[in-house]
């Protein structure tokens, strides 16, 4: 059987490759895309078609944005991406846990660079289709006191192809970085991003991704500086390393290594966490609720749970193409629109 990393990289072959098969684009949104106008949303500033987004991790190169729209997304967040371009761990770094519903990974955030995501978004953007956010982070071998000036660098090179960003400070994959969720040194990370955005014309919203594994309390402080700072929302949440109640073996699970898991065991913990921020900021912050959406249901109940977007990872990889249409005739079924 393939593996999960190589089943990645035979996917996104066959979508650049589609390029040049006449009308298969359109052959895959007649199967994959539904459109209503109930679904539409405006979310800090931005008028989204549907809430339902692809999660970041998936196309690190933003080279396949125009393909994965066809798949009835309203949204897709590109990277994590670094401001030079890094391999990641060695491989195998991604696992399924079938028994679980799940995933582990440990990619250690191989991503191209900024400057190759800026240029590929760039080559794509005149045919482009839906919204892009761009996910940032930090280099691998960039200690944290230096990392504000990795997230600028990330920042300004991107600005111009994406319409939202996402600073990552929660991969547990890369040593250290969800310490940078730490008051003081998210403040200078959030300063600099900041200056940066005043100096362009366009308005682009910033929003934090969080971890499931943070304390309410870590939560109520960094929910204090977001408020002090304006910053626009939180993206609840990344990857957990707890590894509780799985069904698959402790050696197979071992085996695996440390690394984000994924996928249904994250389910109720990403609804918990989406749920608090929402009452404790009554409402007024937006959120992108993502973590174990496996289910039409389990959309349902994140945007009631108070997100106002959501985003799908794991769960397309276990359901496959049709399940963005799935959750938005859900969506519509049960009436979860804007108003
Ligand atoms: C293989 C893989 C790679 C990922 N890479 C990133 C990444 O580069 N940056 C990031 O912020 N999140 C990354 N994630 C986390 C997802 O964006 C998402 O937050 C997480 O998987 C929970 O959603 P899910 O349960 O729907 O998969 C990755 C997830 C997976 C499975």
């Amino acid at each position: 059987m393939i593996g999960p990393e190589t089943a990645h990289t035979i996917i996104v072959r066959m979508l650049k490759l589609s390029r040049f098969i006449p009308f298969s684009k359109c052959v895959i949104r007649f199967l994959f895309s539904y459109h209503d106008k109930d679904l539409e949303r405006e979310v800090f500033g931005i008028k989204f078609k549907n809430p339902v987004g692809f999660a970041a991790g998936f196309d690190k190169k933003g080279e396949i944005t125009n393909e994965l729209a066809c798949f009835g997304f309203g949204f897709i967040e590109v990277g994590s991406v670094t401001p030079l371009p890094q391999p990641g761990n060695q491989g195998p770094r991604i696992f399924r846990l079938p028994l679980d519903m799940a995933m582990i990974n440990h990619m250690g955030m191989n991503n191209p660079g900024a400057k190759i995501l800026a240029d590929n978004l760039s080559r794509h953007s005149q045919k482009r289709r839906l919204l892009v956010g761009g996910n940032i982070s930090k280099n691998t071998n960039t200690i944290n006191d230096l990392s504000p000036a990795d997230y600028e660098q990330c920042f300004a090179l991107i600005y111009e192809q994406v319409d939202y960003f996402a600073v990552n400070v929660s991969c547990p994959n890369v040593t250290n970085l969800t310490q940078l969720q730490d008051r003081e040194i998210l403040e200078q990370i959030i300063d600099r991003l900041i200056n940066v955005r005043h100096s362009h014309d366009k308005y682009k919203p910033i929003l934090l991704k969080l971890s499931p594994d943070l304390s309410y309390g870590q939560i109520d402080d960094i929910i204090d500086l977001i408020q002090a700072k304006g910053i626009d929302g939180i993206i609840a949440v990344n990857t957990t390393v707890t590894r509780e109640g799985l069904k698959t073996t402790n050696e197979k699970v071992e085996a695996m290594g440390q690394g984000g898991l994924s996928g249904a065991p994250l389910t109720q913990l990403a609804l918990d966490k989406v749920r608090y921020i929402h009452e404790k900021t009554e409402g007024k912050l937006s959120i992108i609720g993502v973590g174990g959406i496996m289910t039409p249901d389990d959309a349902v109940n994140m945007l009631k749970a108070g997100a106002s977007l959501i985003q799908i990872y794991t769960g397309f990889i276990y359901n496959g193409p049709g399940f963005v249409k799935q959750i938005l005739k859900q969506l519509k079924k049960q009436r979860i629109t804007e108003n």
